[in-house]
């Protein structure tokens, strides 16, 4: 990064990439690279040398192509809502900003598909084919400023995950610019594929480190237009966790089951100024769930049978929103928690996931290992996944404790979380935070096959260089 009174107006990138490519846009003010040097990881920043703004599939090929020759990173960025850093230009080189690529190409209202580019907005897309009686069902916290290409990227999942899947279940095909220009699709647009290596599954939560994605062909539902959601509280956090595999195991099928310790409310009601909710003074988590259906008469049997399932678990008395601007109050609150605990405290973030059965041993692992070293945490996630987020503050912690005893208290969590049959990551990636831990989850031989995947795709390690795989004497790109 270049700092002090000498600050060029052009960064050296740029210009070598102006004089190349002359049509495509490339911006490269201090301001610019600026605005797209962070995520919402942490406070992390790196600056892009340069950042280019394709509009096609033909410039983004082009763009590889040069970048390929001249062994300059490729890091693709959609939103900027990432929260494993996976967007980051950790090596510098070109960050590839796919704003521009932002269409709705079509939306198949006879086959239930949509194709769109990676910068389509994933509430933008939702309402578009709502709006034809159509159903995107993967639902981030985020969804109102992320993108398509970076749920791709992440393979996002969000509270519908539950009853819907994640990213990776609704892709049929992509068009992917590979690292050194060519142009590939990984699969068919049929509901039906046996045909070779699933290379779409691969792309898919692979980070921007095997490819770039230009086009995705997504599978539609019809639109189940109404739905209901209870705030259920608990004062013991342990019962609201044992709810959650209790629901299921009662047939249950909930569009989400969403867990939040107290002070993930208290916080997101801070940050939202939303006081309205009424909490009383023995309730110590919360769970959110949501039925939907095709038709109002629909739910109050579902809710019904939900209330009854819980009964057993100590649950007090639920909050039930059937109209929008109740139902808008809670998932607001819910969807805040993140950007609220991030405003109250520095924190480190993981997004950890087990079997669901298992979420009551994950949270007291978790608040177990936090008080040995000292650590407050919070947590909130999708429940009925098994995904906790744990958000670990620093609060007072002196910043040496913070810096070496956090990633130890982490690792610990994370061989409690795969003890459980669990993973270190459900839905945020793994991208530049939690590549120091793959090795709880995968053994030497498991990553030395992920980096000959790598290789295969991008063989000199221009593609988001120093993401998802830990560095390694079998790494053949990098120097460790
Ligand atoms: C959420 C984001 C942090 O669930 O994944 O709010
Ligand atoms: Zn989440």
């Amino acid at each position: 990064m270049t700092t002090g009174s000498s600050i060029p107006l052009q960064t050296e990138l740029g210009q070598r990439l102006r004089a190349a490519l002359p049509n495509l846009e490339v911006r490269d003010s201090q301001e610019f690279r600026a605005e797209n040097s962070r995520d919402h990881t942490e406070d992390l920043q790196f600056l892009p040398d340069a950042v280019a703004l394709p509009k096609s599939t033909e410039e983004v090929s082009a763009l590889l192509q040069w970048a390929h020759a001249e062994q300059v990173p490729v890091t693709a960025a959609g939103a900027w809502t990432g929260l494993s850093g996976g967007a980051l230009p950790v090596r510098g080189g070109i960050s590839l900003s796919t704003r521009r690529l932002n269409r709705i190409v079509n939306i198949d209202e006879l086959h239930h598909q949509l194709v769109v580019q990676p910068g389509v907005i994933v509430q933008e897309m939702q309402e578009a084919v709502q709006e034809k009686g159509l159903f995107y069902a993967v639902d981030p916290a985020s969804r109102g400023t992320c993108t398509i290409g970076g749920n791709l990227a992440e393979n996002s999942g969000g509270p519908r995950a539950v009853k819907y899947g994640v990213t990776k279940d609704w892709v049929l095909n992509l068009e992917v610019v590979m690292a050194d220009g060519t142009v590939i699709r990984t699969g068919a647009n049929t509901l039906k594929n046996s045909t070779g290596y699933n290379l779409t599954q691969l792309m898919v939560g692979s980070e921007g480190t095997l490819g770039i994605i230009t086009e995705a062909t997504l599978k539609l539902l019809p639109w189940p237009r109404f739905n209901a959601l209870l705030l259920v509280p608990f004062a013991d956090p342990a019962d609201a966790c044992r709810a959650v595999a209790g629901l299921f195991h009662d047939g249950n099928q909930p569009s989400a089951v969403e867990f939040m310790e107290r002070a993930a409310i208290e916080l997101a009601m801070d940050f939202t100024g939303d006081r309205q909710l009424p909490l009383t003074s023995d309730t110590a988590a919360h769970l959110l769930i949501e039925v939907d259906g095709f038709r109002e008469e629909d739910l109050m049997p579902q809710l019904e049978r939900i209330a009854n399932s819980l009964e057993r678990f100590n649950a007090g008395e639920p909050l039930m929103a059937m109209d929008a601007a109740g139902k808008d109050q809670l998932w607001n609150l819910r969807r805040k928690v993140g950007e609220a605990v991030k405003a109250h405290s520095t924190y480190k973030e993981e997004d950890t996931v087990v079997p669901r059965g298992h979420l009551p041993e994950l949270l007291s692992a978790v608040k177990r290992i936090g008080a040995v070293y000292g650590f407050d945490s919070i947590c909130y996630g999708h429940a009925g996944d098994g995904n906790l987020h744990v958000n670990i503050l620093k609060g007072g912690v002196d910043d040496d404790t913070w810096a070496q005893a956090l990633p130890n208290a982490i690792r610990e969590m994370f061989e409690e979380v795969v003890s459980l049959g669990g993973t270190i990551s459900g839905e945020h990636g793994i991208g530049w935070v939690q590549k120091p831990y793959m090795d709880v989850r995968f053994s030497p031989a498991e990553l030395a096959l992920q980096r000959r995947i790598k290789d295969a795709f991008d063989p000199v390690h221009i593609l988001n260089p120093d993401k998802i795989l830990p560095e390694g004497a079998a790494d053949s790109g990098e120097t460790a």
